[in-house]
């Protein structure tokens, strides 16, 4: 049984008149699904395109329902939570997540920072006690494998790369990852797209090959 969770990031679509303009996060995630599911059934999966529907942003009223107890919520605070509610189920049977997502500025998207506004909610995917002192945040889900796919103009954000310096994309997944319940990470980084030239194809090339190994490899698994 395998429940898989595909988030992608990117404002371009996967497909489009103009094919260099095609999303190249999403594509390599969809290649890696494609070769997963070549090999093994995905008995349920669960999409969500952040790029082109962003969940909303959180407001005071959203904190106010998280903070209320359950069984004093309102209909209203019930439904400015539904959402959140949703998205966390999908999280919670999720076996695998798969996160696509382009570097725009140096970071995640806004439109992926607030699907992880919605799910990092207390009580739900994490829980806070003073008790554990300096540390009072404890994740409650546990034993997921995230696919970390991302797509950057430049190059160098890896470790010891010329830009790691400057690198808040994948260390901020990485940080995040651990609310979702991810116990093993698997990263694939397409670089050098703005530079359109042999190292960007070298580059997309293997991101490919990666995209399509790690499919057979967890398919295995
Ligand atoms: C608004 C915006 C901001 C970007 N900022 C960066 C950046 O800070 N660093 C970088 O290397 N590339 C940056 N890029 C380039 C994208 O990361 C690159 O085009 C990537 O391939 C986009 O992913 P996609 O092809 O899946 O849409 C930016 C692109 C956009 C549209």
């Amino acid at each position: 049984m395998t429940t898989l969770l595909h988030v992608d990031a990117s404002v371009r679509a996967v497909k489009n008149d103009n094919p260099a303009h095609d999303s190249i996060s999403k594509n390599i995630a969809k290649h890696f699904i494609d070769s997963f599911a070549k090999h093994q059934v995905i008995d349920e999966y669960f999409y969500r395109d952040v790029g082109v529907n962003p969940p909303p942003f959180i407001t005071q009223d959203w904190i106010g329902a998280v903070f209320t107890p359950d069984d004093k919520k309102t209909a209203e605070q019930q439904q400015l939570l539904a959402l959140s509610d949703t998205l966390i189920a999908e999280i919670s049977a999720a076996d695998i997540i798969v996160i696509s997502s382009p570097m725009y500025n140096y970071g995640m998207p806004a439109q992926l920072k607030a699907w992880f506004d919605q799910v990092i909610r207390i009580n739900q995917t994490f829980d806070f006690d003073l008790a554990r002192g300096d540390f009072p945040l404890q994740p409650l889900l546990g034993g997921k494998t995230l696919v970390v796919i991302t797509s950057t103009g430049e190059f160098g954000f890896e470790q010891g790369g010329i830009r790691e310096h400057i690198s808040h994309l994948v260390p901020h997944l990485r940080t995040l990852s651990k609310y979702l319940g991810v116990s093993t990470i698997h990263e694939i980084a397409s670089e050098y797209q703005e530079f359109a030239d042999v190292r960007h194809q070298l580059s997309l090339d293997n991101a490919y090959s990666q995209a399509a190994a790690l499919g057979l490899q967890l398919s295995n698994q």
